[in-house]
């Protein structure tokens, strides 16, 4: 049976509170699609929207994700938030390891595996982000870095766990150079064989795919091999642009 692709709108540092009347038209449009949305607003808005989509009951139509979460419980960590902390303010998702985070800040695979352990326990479910550079790809690194990322952001703790992995090439993000088919799949056939290898065949993980998805290609992408969803950054930042993905979604369901 074909299971629900997962779409999701990461909105990066975008996004104030009027921006609730989209959030709400993106949820009817999921609803008209009969596809559940997930959307990735900035921290600061978890909150407000998820009490605004409860209000217009279409809480059941998008659910809520934060950007990143702290790889610490609690404590001295001036300016960072807890996964126990976005799950109170209504998330059910947090990615980690988004590679404007490991290298922008400097975040290591170890410090991704914490993040990772954080957000189980507080019952997040982890989006895991790997993709190698455009260096790495063109000295035909690529394959062995995923390895890598996949070994040391994953915990054994995921072992049982529902998680996904995002294969995002950090040349592919926000260039309007969607991946090729044969690395998508060459990507995808190495995370599915890292996952049974560690978790064992009935694993619950699902693999996504990111990186200037839009909705001329999401179709086609959705209809690769071993990929459940699309990580979306700036087409998901107006109807217009999201739509169309939403549909294409709805139309590989159908
Ligand atoms: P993009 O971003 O769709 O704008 O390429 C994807 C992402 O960073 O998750």
């Amino acid at each position: 049976m074909m299971t629900m692709p997962y779409i999701a709108g990461n909105w990066k540092m975008n996004g104030l509170k009027s921006d609730l009347s989209l959030v709400l038209d993106i949820a009817q449009c999921a609803k008209e699609s009969n596809i559940r949305v997930s959307l990735y607003p900035p921290t600061s808005l978890l909150h407000y929207f998820a009490d605004g989509l409860s209000r217009d009951f279409a809480g059941d139509h998008i659910l809520l994700g934060s950007q990143d979460c702290h790889h610490e419980k609690s404590g001295a960590y001036t300016g960072s938030v807890s996964a126990r902390m976005i799950k109170d303010s209504g998330a059910i998702y947090t990615l980690v390891g988004h590679s404007e985070r490991r290298q922008a800040l400097g975040e290591t695979c170890v410090i991704v595996a914490q993040k990772v352990e954080r957000a189980l326990e507080a019952g997040l479910v982890p989006v895991i982000c790997i993709g190698e550079t455009i260096e790495e790809k063109l000295s035909g690194a690529t394959l062995r870095v995923l390895s890598h990322q996949l070994r040391d952001s994953l915990p054994e703790s995921l072992n049982g766990a529902h998680f996904y992995v995002s294969y995002e090439p950090v040349w592919a993000i926000g260039t309007d150079h969607v991946a090729l088919d044969e690395d998508i799949i060459a990507a995808s056939r190495l995370i599915e064989a890292h996952l049974c290898a560690r978790f064992g065949h009935e694993h619950h993980a699902k693999i996504l795919y990111g990186g200037s998805v839009k909705g001329h290609n999401a179709q086609h992408v959705l209809g690769l091999d071993q990929i459940h969803g699309l990580l979306v950054g700036g087409a998901s930042l107006s109807l217009e642009t999201f739509k169309p993905i939403i549909k294409a979604a709805a139309f590989h369901l159908a």
